[in-house]
This record gives structure tokens, C-alpha cells and sequence, in this order.
């Protein structure tokens, strides 16, 4: 079961995480839903930075998000949007009446097995689920190298969640579809999105100092990043696109 104190650390963060995390690119959002969908439901949607994907993909979109603070930011980003708080493993939606459930960087916060038996409850026979994150490009050295500042356990180039993505009770084998795409981010904006990241966010105040003085001293030694404002930083979407089984 996931780190309930890093889980829980999302719980303040609506407008930082709104500014300065990272979006998804459409190709990811066409892998999970190619066609047009009566009704999709994004689980742990936070800001709804995902679920505005959905809002062109989808007649009906519901999201779900256990913290009021990043419900309300979505909220007022996405009217249209039908919003419960809510979890993975206790959702307030019928049986059977969602054709796709997205979780985008949310999925290893979950309680694994129950969630899995909550989203197949909510799905309609056969229904999608698809799994995202994103995460730094193993080709740039400087991201890779702040990204074991926030997640010292790493291992090279992969997401923390490879672990958890193989099989899901209740759902066939997964497809799987990477996305590279860029970003043109300031120092300031790379900065302050670390700061959102749960590792950063559940640090004690000195532990944090040291964190973001280690990815400033990281920044300015490597050539792609010394001395400059901006920079273009490559990133990579992972998609796992299951069928209920
Ligand atoms: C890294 S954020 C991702 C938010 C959004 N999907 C995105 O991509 O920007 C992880 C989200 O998972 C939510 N979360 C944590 N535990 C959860 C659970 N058991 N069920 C549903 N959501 C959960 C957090 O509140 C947080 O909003």
C-alpha cells in the first residue's frame, strides 16, 4: 500500500500544482480514448489537469479526487465537469456507468487490489482504463539528476510505477504507448514545480532547503542549463491502456 503521508501531501498543494506541474500532451489522451466515449471518469484528477483532455473526448466527464483544495481549483478551470470527492477504492458512482476510467500520475497512491475491484464496479462490461505518467527523459542528465533528488530510490530513467502497472486483477494485459513530447520551462517555473512533488512537499522546512539548494547546485553546473532562464525540458508520457476482463 502506498506512503499514506506522501499520498495525503497533495491535500494543500490546488494552486501550485495547477501552475506549475506539467500538463499531457493529446497523443497521450488519443491512446486511451480514440473514439468519442459516452461518459469518462478521471480518478485522482486533482487540478484536472488530465481531465481537460477528457472535456472534447467525452459527452459526460466525472471527476474524482479525494482533496476539496484541488477539486476546487478544477472546478473553477472546468464548469462543465461533473466533481466528487471521492477515492480509488470508494467512489460515490453507480455500477456500470462509466465507459473509461484515465488515472494520471495517480495510480501508485492507491490501494492496489481494491481500487482495481472499485474501478471494474464503476465500468461498464469491457470498459477502458488507462493509466498515465509522466516522467523525465532518461537522455537529459540534468532532469534525471533532480529527479533522484526527489526520488533517491530510482532506478535509471524509470517511473517508480513500473512495479505496479505488469497485470491488474480484473483487467487483460495492458497496450503500452510512450509519448515524448518538450517543454519550454523557466528555472524559476522548474524550480517551483519540484516543490510540488510529494517527496518536496512532505519534507521537513530544512530538509526541503537542502532539497531545492541540491537541484539549484544540479542546474547550475550542467552546460544545458548554466546560466540560463529557460531551457527546453524533454519529458515522456507512459500510456497503459487496459480492457476490463
Ligand atoms: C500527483 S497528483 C495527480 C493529479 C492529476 N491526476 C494530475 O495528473 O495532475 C496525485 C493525486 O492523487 C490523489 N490521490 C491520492 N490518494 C488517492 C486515492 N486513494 N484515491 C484517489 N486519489 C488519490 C491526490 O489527492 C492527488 O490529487
Amino acid at each position: 500500500m502506498a506512503d499514506q503521508t506522501l499520498a495525503q501531501s497533495f491535500q494543500n498543494a490546488g494552486e501550485d500544482y495547477d501552475r506549475f506541474r506539467p500538463g499531457f500532451p493529446e497523443a497521450a489522451a488519443d491512446a486511451v480514448l480514440p473514439v468519442h466515449a459516452d461518459t469518462a471518469l478521471d480518478l485522482g484528477a486533482g487540478t484536472g489537469k488530465f481531465t481537460e483532455r477528457l472535456v472534447s473526448r467525452a459527452s459526460r466527464v466525472i471527476a474524482v479526487e479525494p482533496s476539496e483544495q484541488m477539486l476546487a481549483v478544477l472546478r473553477s478551470k472546468l464548469p462543465t465537469v461533473e466533481s466528487h470527492v471521492g477515492t480509488a477504492e470508494e467512489m460515490p458512482v453507480p455500477d456500470a456507468s462509466v465507459d473509461v476510467v484515465t488515472v494520471a500520475q495517480a495510480f501508485h497512491w492507491f490501494d492496489r487490489d481494491p481500487a482495481c475491484a472499485e474501478i471494474r464496479r464503476v465500468l461498464v462490461p469491457g470498459g477502458t482504463l488507462g493509466l498515465l505518467w509522466n516522467h523525465s527523459d532518461s537522455a537529459c542528465a540534468w532532469d534525471r539528476a533532480c529527479t533522484r533528488v526527489a526520488h533517491p530510490d530510482l532506478t535509471d530513467g524509470l517511473t517508480a510505477d513500473d512495479a505496479v502497472t505488469a497485470t491488474l486483477p480484473g483487467f487483460d494485459n495492458p497496450r503500452f504507448v510512450q509519448v515524448p513530447w518538450q517543454e519550454r520551462i523557466t528555472r524559476a517555473d522548474y524550480i517551483a514545480r519540484w516543490l510540488t512533488v510529494s517527496s518536496f512537499l512532505a519534507a521537513s522546512d530544512d530538509e526541503r532547503a537542502r532539497m531545492v539548494a541540491e537541484v539549484e547546485s544540479i542546474l547550475d553546473a550542467d552546460p544545458e542549463t548554466s546560466g540560463r532562464d529557460e531551457f527546453d525540458l524533454p519529458q515522456i508520457t507512459d500510456v497503459y491502456v487496459y480492457r476490463a476482463s
